[in-house]
């Protein structure tokens, strides 16, 4: 018999169907709530809304489980590339090799952006933000393709969107870069992969003289995987609700580049460094750290630690952490604020602050000693975030569009004024 929840209002009671997906997570479904009772529900911040219906990405909090499309992000980190699970995010099925072949070299087709983007990207000072420029820039897509504003777009289409989409992020983020440090842009080589392909346009002066160390492109594309999808987090629900209207996917993927970049989401890893080099200024003193972060008069977080839906520990961590270990070994780097980061691990592991809450590291805590150790300067770390979460956001727009979701429009509970008398200015 299909399971259903009883819900009294005021001593009446109605049903509704419980859903459950393929993992038995339930949820209640309350899709008529509002007609059939007149009230609607409220839950800041979403805690406990199902959005959607999503077949990508399954992640258990309690359990410390993250998979895309049923397959493991331990084992994709490490046997995968980020193309090959940016195909399967994108497309639901792991690629064979001509599939992939091709996905590859229709990216490569597209990774030159028009020569007029370099006319939008000289009207920004040197002191934006990269972050404020890659989302900018990918915007601006739409005056270049305005075909990608019909939302009736044919499937060709929309896969042409999806690859320029995957193919130009690597030359805008290099391209941000390049911007703040005020020296001209590298052009796309065709002849690298993904990763390596946007480290030699960062870093190369100019990008004939830039050798990739394979080390530091392996880790890169490492990183990408981990960040690739996180199921309906800040910027994904922005990317699905801007593509709710039927806007195009530039300007969706646009809008989740800027809810990427608050402190609270992507933004947390470059706040991870700053506050490890704050501390490492300040002597080092991990435990006045750690109490400040418990004194709720401080305003103070640790960042990097706690997550919304991770209540056990964030398997990405765990694997970042290794990697972390791993890079700096291999490069013979030794940073200081890595010692710091572990010696804060530890002490917060016993705090019952910590443990009653349940906050443990996340997959901003280790990944900027990674991006630090690879020489990618503090304000590109939450760009390179952006690029590894490029494919989630297209897999998301993508799906929403093929489920043909209803717009996003959530209800609310007003609290202000009731209807009052309009009092002329002279008389206020
Ligand atoms: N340091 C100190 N206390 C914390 C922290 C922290 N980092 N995170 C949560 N708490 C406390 C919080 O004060 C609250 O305490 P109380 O119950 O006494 O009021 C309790 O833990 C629950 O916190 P919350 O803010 O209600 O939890 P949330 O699910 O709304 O927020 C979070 C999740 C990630 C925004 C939050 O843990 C946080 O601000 N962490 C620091 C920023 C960070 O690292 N963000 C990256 C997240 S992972 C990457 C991504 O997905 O973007």
């Amino acid at each position: 018999m299909a399971r259903t929840a009883e819900l009294i209002i005021d001593g009446k009671s109605y049903t509704f169907p419980i859903v459950e997906g393929t993992e038995n997570e339930i949820g209640i479904d309350i899709s008529d709530l509002r007609d059939k009772t007149g009230a609607i529900t409220l839950d800041f911040g979403y805690k406990n809304t199902g959005a959607t219906k999503s077949a990508i990405t399954f992640l258990d909090g309690d359990l410390g489980i993250l998979r895309y499309r049923g397959y493991s992000i331990e084992e994709l980190a490490e046997k995968s590339t980020f193309l090959e699970v940016a195909y399967l995010l994108i497309f639901g099925e792991l690629p064979q090799t001509d599939h992939l072949e091709k996905f590859t070299s229709d990216i490569k087709n597209h990774t030159m952006v028009h020569e007029d983007v370099k006319k939008i990207l000289d009207g920004f000072p040197s002191s934006s933000h990269p972050m404020g420029v890659l989302a900018s820039l990918f915007c601006a897509q739409t005056a270049f393709y305005p075909e990608s504003l019909d939302p009736n777009r044919s499937a060709e289409g929309v896969y042409l969107s999806i690859v320029r989409s995957l193919a130009k992020m690597p030359t805008f983020a290099a391209w941000a870069h390049k911007n703040a440090v005020g020296h001209p842009v590298n052009y796309p080589d065709n002849s690298l992969n993904y990763s390596a392909r946007f480290l030699k346009m960062m870093f190369g002066l100019p990008a004939e003289n830039y050798e990739v160390d394979p080390v530091v492109a392996d880790a890169l594309d490492k990183l990408l995987i981990l960040h690739a999808d996180h199921e309906q987090n800040c910027s994904t629900s922005t990317v699905r609700i801007v593509g709710s209207s039927k806007a195009s996917i530039y300007s969706s993927i646009a809008a989740g580049i800027n809810a990427l970049w608050g402190p609270l989401h992507g933004g947390a890893n470059q706040e991870v460094i700053t506050m490890l080099e704050a501390i490492k200024q300040d002597g080092g003193d991990v435990e006045k750290w750690i109490n400040k972060a418990k004194d709720k008069n401080s305003g103070f977080r640790l960042m990097g630690f706690g997550h919304r839906v991770y209540k056990n520990f964030d398997p990405r961590a765990k694997i970042i952490k290794k990697a972390a270990d791993d890079v700096l070994g291999k490069l013979g780097v030794h940073d200081p604020v890595l010692d710091i980061a572990m010696k804060l691990e530890e002490i917060a592991l016993r705090d019952p602050y910590f443990i009653e809450r349940k906050l443990y590291p996340n997959v901003d805590f280790y990944s900027g000693i990674i991006y630090r150790a690879l020489g990618i300067p503090v304000d590109m770390f939450t760009v390179m975030f952006a690029i590894g979460r490029l494919p989630g956001w297209i897999a998301q727009w993508k799906e929403l569009r093929e489920n043909k979701e209803p717009i996003g429009r959530p209800r609310q509970i007003y609290t202000g004024q009731k209807e009052r008398e309009y009092i002329p200015l002279t008389k206020r």
